[in-house]
């Protein structure tokens, strides 16, 4: 059944770095869900998408996606590649053409050659850009570029879209229609998100299970309006109600 297949876990993950900085024992993601991670500046969230998208290696513990382990250099981390993608809070664009950042996933993956044109304007369509191809990606102003990212990296439809802050940088009409777009891919396709953000009303807005992560921990976890209305750890209960300095 949607929503109760498990897409991605983890087991006895830590990270080190000069101290340890993130340690979880176990925790799964189900799939066709939206989640928000939240949580103080250096709780660990940005480190935990990193290891999740296979960008570092964890110090300890493990990753599967879809019951498989996989690892940076493993086999398996290819295919996961494939299916997983990651947007920055600071959209990453090569030097050329909206149209040709846009096709690169799908030149990646292999996608017929005949048929990118076509999905490209689809896909800027979506993100409000209709009109954009040809333009540079150096000429985009913040907002338009992260919404170039994001249809380059939804554009072979993933399984699972890691953002970590990726509107952070936006003004209110850019995030909302990020949002939106979150909320219709998940709908329509059933992709899986794992949002890390600050704001704690964006989590609220469109998470559907809230992880509030503290000192590289996980505290709590729960279905967003409770996680909001009534928290079970004090320090949940601080940090959505605004007294947790962050
Ligand atoms: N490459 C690194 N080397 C050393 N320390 C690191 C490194 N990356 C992260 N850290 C430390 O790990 C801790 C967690 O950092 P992380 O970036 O994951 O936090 P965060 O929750 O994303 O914070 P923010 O909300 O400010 O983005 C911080 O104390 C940070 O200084
Ligand atoms: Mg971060």
């Amino acid at each position: 059944m949607r929503g109760e297949e498990i897409i991605l876990e983890v087991q006895n993950l830590s990270k080190v770095y000069d101290k340890e900085v993130l340690k979880l024992e176990k925790f799964s993601f189900q799939r066709g869900k939206i989640y928000g991670i939240i949580g103080p500046s250096g709780a660990g969230k940005s480190t935990f998408l990193r290891l999740l998208n296979l960008l570092e290696p964890p110090t300890t513990g493990s990753i599967y996606f879809k019951g498989k382990a996989v690892s940076m250099n493993g086999d398996a981390a290819l295919a996961v590649r494939r299916e997983m993608t990651m947007v920055f809070q600071k959209p990453l664009l090569f030097r050329s053409s909206v149209s040709e950042n846009v096709a690169y996933g799908l030149k990646a993956r292999r996608f017929p050659k005949e048929k990118t044109q076509e999905r490209v304007e689809i896909l800027l369509a979506k993100v409000g850009l209709k009109g954009f191809a040809n333009r540079n990606a150096g000429t985009l102003s913040g907002g338009e570029a992260q919404r170039v990212a994001l249809a380059r990296a939804v554009a072979f439809e993933p399984a699972l879209l890691l953002l970590d802050e990726p509107t952070a940088n936006l003004d209110p009409s850019n995030v909302e229609l990020i949002e939106r777009l979150i909320l219709d891919l998940n709908r329509e396709t059933g992709m899986t998100f794992i949002m890390v953000t600050h704001n704690i009303f964006q989590a609220r807005r469109i998470a559907q299970e809230v992880v509030f992560l503290h000192e590289g921990r996980i505290v709590e976890v729960g279905e967003t309006e409770k996680i909001f209305t009534d928290p079970q750890d004090q320090r949940t209960r601080d940090f959505v109600e605004g007294r947790m300095i962050y």
